[in-house]
């Protein structure tokens, strides 16, 4: 079978590396992909949102199925563009990728449907947000409504940053259009987890959880990034919160999307907070996370191919997921300066290192080949190290190890990736 990817960063990487482990996949293309990408897969020089040209390659080399990764082409229309052309596609329709596209959809769909999230308000006009800022508990939480690259999200501390954060995402639009209309809701507070799932249109089967480290610097301070690492499972997703969530929010949102007429299939990413009061939504994603997928996928024991087939058959329900009894820890090397300002070109050194060696892997996030057909920094976010280990925290061990064979100028890592477990 003939796979085509869409997308380059570390999440596809690591698909692409999962998907070519399948028997199924004879030949696997990945448009645009990147450097470390280029190891199981061709890549083609075709954009993420070019779907006429995705879809014209797709006919051309006869691909039997095209996986969409990216978030901003499953809610542009991507999976529809490739169906209307008869092909075979991986990931959730327009009408159902709007699950994470736009925030104030999804609260409202939880609301009806009595899924566990905070407490919210939407907003179209800045002057209503303005007022009601004056009066909300703080801290208060901002968020853009459409897509903003997991960024348009502000923790207001006080009045002022409130008002100041209503004023950047709807009156400056410091996110485009996504600020044209906001949510503000009620701070929560507990552990964060991710649990990433595969959904038919009505069976969901929940993959192993994972958390992931958002903020840039140590001691989660600094700016809101893609995310700086992540382990799973989570120590913190015990089995009564894991029974909980499948019965209140997991099982409730495949079947409130049907109940709409937005039949969902494809990836489901819960972003939970795991507060006093029980499990909440905090978002949804409509894809697998990044760099979520760096650690789940390593530890899934199944054959990708089939169960994205599966997906789209409507047969997950004759697919048991299994995962490996270990962890794994994802270490992200970042440019400095990322999420800012930060330099590209670079030559990265070591990677040879990874070859052979199993349990360690090193994911592509920003590479690319320059024109000695070397491999250099080209993103924000890098590399994705990820180690595996017989416990969580022999895998940080290993996945802090292992970010040392590799070198670049600027390179950045945070140094508490997965602290967390210490706690345990
Ligand atoms: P989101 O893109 O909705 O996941 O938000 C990004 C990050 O902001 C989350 O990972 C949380 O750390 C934080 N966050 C979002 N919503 C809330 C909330 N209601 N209370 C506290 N923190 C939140
Ligand atoms: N790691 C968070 C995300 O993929 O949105």
């Amino acid at each position: 079978m003939k796979v085509l990817i869409v997308g380059g960063g570390g999440r596809e990487h690591a698909i692409a590396w999962k998907a070519a482990q399948s028997p199924k996949a004879e030949k696997i293309y990945c448009a645009p992909g990147n450097a470390g990408i280029a190891q199981v897969a061709e890549c083609v020089d075709i954009g993420v949102m070019e779907f006429d040209r995705l879809v014209a390659f797709a006919r051309e080399k006869d691909i039997d199925l095209t996986i969409v990764g990216p978030d901003d082409p499953l809610a542009a229309g991507a999976v529809d563009a490739f169906e209307a052309a008869g092909l075979r596609v991986f990931g959730p329709r327009k009408n159902a990728a709007i699950l994470e596209a736009s925030k104030a959809f999804s609260k409202d769909l939880m609301k009806k449907y009595e899924i566990p999230t905070a407490a919210y308000e939407t907003f179209d006009s800045p002057e209503a947000a303005l007022a009601y800022v004056e009066t909300a508990d703080l801290p208060v939480v901002l968020k853009a409504d459409g897509l903003a690259l997991g960024k348009g999200v502000l923790i207001c501390n006080t009045r002022e940053e409130a008002r100041a954060g209503v004023r950047a995402l709807m009156m400056d639009k410091q996110f485009g259009a996504a600020g044209n209309r906001i949510v503000i809701e009620e701070f929560l507070t507990g552990r964060e987890v991710s649990v990433l799932s595969f959904v038919d249109g009505k069976t969901i089967k929940v993959m192993t959880s994972a958390q992931d480290h958002k903020r840039a610097r140590d001691g989660d301070q600094g700016l809101n990034t893609g995310g700086m690492g992540t382990f799973s499972p989570s120590p913190f997703y015990t089995k009564e919160t894991d029974e909980f969530c499948r019965k209140y929010i997991y099982q409730p949102t495949v079947d409130a999307m049907r109940a709409e007429g937005r039949e969902f299939k494809g990836i489901i990413f819960f972003g939970l907070m795991l507060t006093e009061k029980g499990p909440r939504v905090l978002e949804y994603n409509a894809r697998f996370g990044d760099p979520e997928t760096q650690v789940v996928l390593p530890r899934m024991k199944n054959d990708l191919i089939q169960v994205f087939e599966a997906c789209i058959d409507g047969t997950l329900d004759q697919i048991h997921l299994e995962f490996e009894d270990n962890a794994a820890v994802c270490v992200v090397l970042a440019s400095d300066g990322y999420p800012e300002h930060y330099e590209k070109g670079f030559k990265i050194s070591g990677l040879e290192k990874f070859a052979g060696r199993d349990g360690y892997y090193v994911f592509h996030a920003g590479s690319r080949f320059d024109q000695d057909g070397a491999v250099v920094t080209n993103g924000g976010r890098v590399l994705g190290v990820t180690a595996k280990g017989d416990t969580l925290k022999e895998a940080r061990a290993n996945a802090y190890q292992a970010a040392e064979w590799v070198e670049f100028d600027n390179k950045y890592m945070r140094r508490d990736i997965g602290k967390a477990i210490d706690e345990v």
